[in-house]
């Protein structure tokens, strides 16, 4: 990562990967203004605070944080058990953002999720953390002692009379279990199926009470927000909502990572601009725009802004805001192929379409990319994206995101397909390039 400018990349400012910064370090550095302020304010003034800088969901769904908060039941904490839930169970393939705020500064985090708490008026926070991120939840659990011990967790924050604690809870490992119900019911110590919404889980939550879900990276949004106000969040972004992102590439990138940037810069400049370019000999065909759940865009969108409308303008979303290239050395059909598999491989069980047609699609997958595809296969292949795709036929979005990759394929290396059944081979195979093929 380039060395991070305070007044532009607030996510970023304090992250330190070696050591992060222990409570009075974040004080001297600038951190606690956030939390000091609200506890000024009312709840029903953060929460219009937060709705108005335009802070969106940075799990990938991009709903309104504030208004999201707004829905809670405004009972106080000692009235209604409520609860806030940060969702690190970061396990989109490409996606490796939010490692990097609870290795490199876990209290901005922390931070985050008690304006949280102040908010809705909830004294309890729960990190579900990717079971695999062992450094992080080192750090997790060592920032959460060091808070309390520092008076910044646990009855009476600072003499404010605020109580807020959190605890720590390392994921089992599977995909579904990021789906913020599934996380609910895995924290309830059940099998993580997700359920239906609604009720959302603002009124119907863990343990049926009422919860905030929301990502580590929205929630580490949330303090700068509150320390600096919305207008100056609201001036971060390139687009019109507010703030920065971070943004990232992987595939075959010079120097493929995470990047804070402004809401809505384009992948053309993260790419061209951060990550090097393309490797040599590889050109840019394809993308998809934020986590493997997208569709793919051409390149030709490469200088489409990456904000919430645009490329949904072009077809797609930007889901987690972490890139997928496609290179033109690289068979699409085998990427669809290891991308169905993923898919296949992680959905729960729950819902027939989900557990029965993802495998099935990604079979036809392997027998195209082997050579051994015929026509109707791929006219199965759009039959399956047809029944299993559109939203509503499974509990949760775990299909269609699993689809997306695959109907824009489709069309997008329908040449691609033709030849794999033309030639019976995967001409990638010997080096070619989509153009040579
Ligand atoms: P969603 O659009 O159903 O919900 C997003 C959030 O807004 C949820 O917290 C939901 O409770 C709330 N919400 C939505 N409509 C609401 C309403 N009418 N009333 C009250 N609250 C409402 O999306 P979902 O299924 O939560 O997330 C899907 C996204 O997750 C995908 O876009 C995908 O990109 C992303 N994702 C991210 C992963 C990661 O590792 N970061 C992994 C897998 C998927």
């Amino acid at each position: 990562m380039t060395t991070p400018n305070p007044e532009k990349q607030p996510l970023t400012a304090l992250v330190n990967r070696e050591a992060p910064l222990d409570p009075a370090q974040y004080e001297a550095r600038g951190g606690w203004r956030g939390i000091r302020r609200a506890l000024s304010m009312s709840p029903d003034d953060v929460i219009e605070e937060v709705k108005n800088s335009k802070l969106r969901g940075r799990g990938g769904a991009g709903f309104n944080t504030g208004l999201k908060w707004s829905f809670v039941p405004k009972e106080p904490a000692k009235d209604r058990l409520k609860y806030v839930v940060a969702n690190g169970d970061e396990m989109e393939p490409g996606t490796f953002k939010d490692r990097i705020l609870v290795e490199g500064n876990p209290l901005q985090l922390i931070e985050g999720m008690m304006i949280t708490g102040h908010a809705i008026q909830a004294d309890h926070g729960i990190i579900f953390l990717r079971g695999e991120y062992h450094l992080g939840l080192e750090r997790l659990q060592k920032a959460v002692i060091q808070a309390r011990e520092a008076g910044w967790l646990g009855k009476n924050i600072q003499g404010s009379g605020f109580d807020f604690d959190i605890h720590v809870h390392p994921s089992g490992g599977r995909y579904i279990c990021g789906e913020e119900t599934a996380l609910i019911t895995a924290l309830e110590g059940r099998r993580a199926n997700p359920r239906s919404k609604p009720p959302f889980p603002q009124v119907g939550g863990l343990w049926g009470a009422p919860t905030v879900v929301n990502n580590i990276e929205t929630f580490s949004n949330v303090p700068p927000i509150l320390a600096n106000g919305k207008e100056w969040y609201l001036g971060l972004s390139n687009c019109e909502d507010g703030g920065t992102k971070l943004y990232g590439v992987s595939g075959r990138a010079k120097n493929p990572g995470v990047f804070e940037l402004p809401l809505g810069t384009s992948l053309g400049v993260i790419l061209n601009d951060y990550a090097g370019g393309m490797q040599d000999g590889y050109k840019l065909r394809a993308f998809l725009p934020g986590g493997a759940s997208t569709a793919f865009l051409g390149a030709e969108h490469e200088n489409i802004l990456m904000d919430y409308p645009s490329p949904e303008k072009a077809g797609s979303r930007l889901g987690t805001g972490l890139a997928i290239l496609l290179d033109d050395r690289t068979c699409p059909i085998g990427m669809l192929k290891n991308l169905e598999h993923f898919f296949a491989q992680e959905s729960c069980g729950w819902c027939t379409p989900c557990r029965d047609g993802l495998p099935w699609v990604e079979r036809l997958l392997t027998v195209i990319e082997d050579g051994q595809g015929t026509q109707e296969d791929i006219d199965r292949l759009h039959d399956a994206a047809r029944m299993i795709g559109p939203m509503g036929r499974t509990f949760c979005a775990h299909a269609p995101g699993a689809i997306a990759p695959l109907s824009s394929g489709l069309t997008l290396f329908a040449e691609d397909f033709q030849r794999h059944i033309r030639q019976q081979r995967c001409t990638f195979s010997q080096g070619r390039s989509a153009e040579q093929a």
